[in-house]
């Protein structure tokens, strides 16, 4: 369990985050073709080899989030991607759930899969050189049903079942339950929805048996619905949000890395910004008197918000690779100032 408990504080130390190119092969041909960019094997390859080469990354990137394909792919040149992350000094994660399915009895909800064999895959993957895992649950939100007991109930259930035997494989669990930012709901419905789910998950992770130690929380911030006319100032998305976790993190977890779930790559680098004008670290080198501390380091684990501009520049086009490369690095560098309290939008200019 040492070796765990080292590795989930690795991933959210060094003022560093983690890049979550994760995507599916369904969801990552929805965004070539969004793009312009042919959806085969060999684009994806490149894409992700793009991204894993980027010159600089592992200054701001302490892992990358790989998907089944991709852990199993190698650059032009032949060398594994694993081998790729590994030498230039980057954990390498994996995406372990097959993906939201629709919950029997509850419309409009989903509940994620993929438990059946998971043991064996866990192992196969801890084999391949994985040193963390990932599983997200989706909540749907609205102000009259959703969610249910029953969807938060068997989502935080799968998390937790998931979270043991990634600890029992070898591997740190990333815990991802995401309230989802689609819809009309204010801030205030996203805080009850967000603390209610977290409550839930850590109920289940310790019925379970999961050493909180030795996994990474990965939560959406507290935000109003993309549809809600009030949308917040970066200054009370940091507030809420913080107040969330405070209310339902136990102290014990050693790192909390958000997702950033449909925000612009300006906007989660401004509101994770704003956290950390506010809040420090623990111990953090930055400390200051005029700063409440925190219990856990607060971190990222974006993808889109990371990847976004990249993949547009890029194109699949192989001369526009290097454009996009500082693009990604670009998008980086704002997340690792955003840890530091240091970021503005004059780095946008
Ligand atoms: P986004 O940051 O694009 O939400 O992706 C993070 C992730 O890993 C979702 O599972």
């Amino acid at each position: 369990m040492k070796t765990l408990i080292d590795t989930a504080q690795a991933m959210v130390a060094g003022g560093k985050g983690l890049l979550a190119m994760d995507e599916s092969v369904d969801t990552c041909n929805k965004r070539f073709a969004r793009a312009g960019i042919p959806q085969t094997v060999e684009m994806r390859r490149a894409y992700r080899e793009l991204l894993l080469s980027t010159p600089g990354l592992a200054n701001c990137i302490s892992g990358v989030i790989l998907y089944d394909e991709t852990i199993r792919q190698t650059r032009a040149d032949g060398m594994p991607f694993v081998k790729v992350a590994l030498d230039t000094g980057m954990l390498v994660g994996i995406k372990v759930d097959s993906g939201a399915k629709y919950l029997a009895a509850h419309p409009g909800e989903k509940v994620t899969e993929g438990l059946d064999r998971l043991r064996e895959r866990l192992q196969a993957y801890a084999q391949m050189g994985a040193h963390f895992a990932k599983w997200r649950a989706v909540i749907a939100v609205n102000d009259v049903n959703l969610p249910s007991p029953a969807c938060i109930e068997a989502n935080a259930h799968a998390l937790a079942r998931y979270a043991a035997l990634c600890q029992e494989a070898g591997l740190v669990p990333i815990v991802e339950p995401e309230v989802l930012m689609d819809g009309k709901h204010s801030q205030e419905r996203c805080q009850q929805v967000t603390e209610a789910v977290l409550h839930s998950v850590f109920e289940q992770l310790y019925r379970q048996g999961v050493v909180l130690e030795a996994m990474i929380l990965k939560p959406n911030m507290v935000l109003a619905g993309l549809a809600c006319a009030i949308q917040n100032t970066a200054a009370e998305v940091a507030e809420a949000t913080v107040q969330s976790l405070l209310r339902a993190v136990p102290a014990a977890v050693p790192g909390i890395a958000f997702l950033s779930g449909g925000q612009s790559g300006e906007q989660a680098s401004s509101r994770l910004n704003a956290m950390h004008t506010r809040y420090d670290p623990p111990a953090g080198p930055h400390a200051s008197p005029s700063k409440c501390a925190l219990p856990w380091p607060l971190s990222f684990s974006f993808g889109r918000a990371i990847q976004h501009p990249a993949l547009e520049i890029w194109a699949g086009k192989e001369a526009n690779k290097p454009a996009a490369q500082r693009a990604l690095l670009h998008r980086a560098r704002c997340n690792r100032a955003a840890l530091q309290g240091d970021y503005n939008a004059e780095m946008e200019t």
